[in-house]
């Protein structure tokens, strides 16, 4: 009997460099907040920005840097080999001067040198209370968070389905929560590059909208 093979219509992207995946972390101070975001767009091809303030009235706009990392900065296989894929380029704005308690509105974006602008989608934050002010801060601190399918397509290392029951909770429990800390271990990408682009997907919601801040153990 010869062998059934079905594959789906190809698909294409709208914009492959389209600036994904917002996440926020606390500054060094108390009233600074850094936005980190992924993009396709090199700085020689546009300046990547974010446009932000309290919200309702954004005026802001903050420059980021921009970073990437090279296949042979890589330890060994499978991370330089059959793991590796071009990470793209990863920016970092510092949204300074907060005012204490209040929501902020922020959205990253890149300006094209033909001036046209690719903008992310918009996203919202508090800014934390001014320190020793009397306040309730809610933090929520975990280890050993990966990713899964959500469709429970299989695929490398898929034994973190318990991560998406984790990520629901948190994404509804979001309007409770001040601050996260996940503090290893993250996402068990195991060497395989393109994982990270979907875990920091499956927690987009969170880290887009209170610090998520991580560390390793
Ligand atoms: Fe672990």
């Amino acid at each position: 009997m010869p062998k059934l093979i079905t594959r789906s219509n190809s698909i294409t992207f709208a914009n492959p460099k389209a600036p994904v995946y917002p996440r926020l972390a606390q500054g060094k101070s108390w009233d600074e907040m850094t936005v980190t975001w992924t993009s396709g767009y090199s700085t020689k091809e546009a300046t990547p920005f974010v446009e932000w303030g309290i919200q309702g009235q954004i005026q802001i706009l903050s420059p980021a840097g921009t970073l990437t990392f090279s296949r042979d900065t890589m330890c060994g296989p499978p991370a330089r080999t059959v793991g590796w894929r071009d990470p793209g380029f990863i920016h970092t704005s510092f949204l300074k001067d907060l005012w204490p308690n209040l929501k902020y509105t922020y959205r990253i974006g890149h300006r094209l040198f033909n001036g046209q602008i690719v903008w992310g989608r918009q996203n919202s934050f508090k800014a934390p209370p001014y320190p020793g002010e009397d306040s309730l801060q809610r933090v929520v601190i975990f280890g050993d968070l990966g990713k899964a399918e959500i469709d429970g397509s299989n695929e490398y290392n898929d034994f973190e389905r318990g991560s998406i029951n984790t990520t629901y909770q948190l994404v509804k429990d979001l309007k409770n929560i001040d601050m996260v800390m996940h503090i290893g271990d993250i996402c068990y990408a195991s060497g395989y590059l393109s994982q990270w682009d979907q875990f920091t997907a499956q927690v987009e919601p969170i880290a887009s909208t209170v610090p998520y801040m991580v560390a390793r153990r």
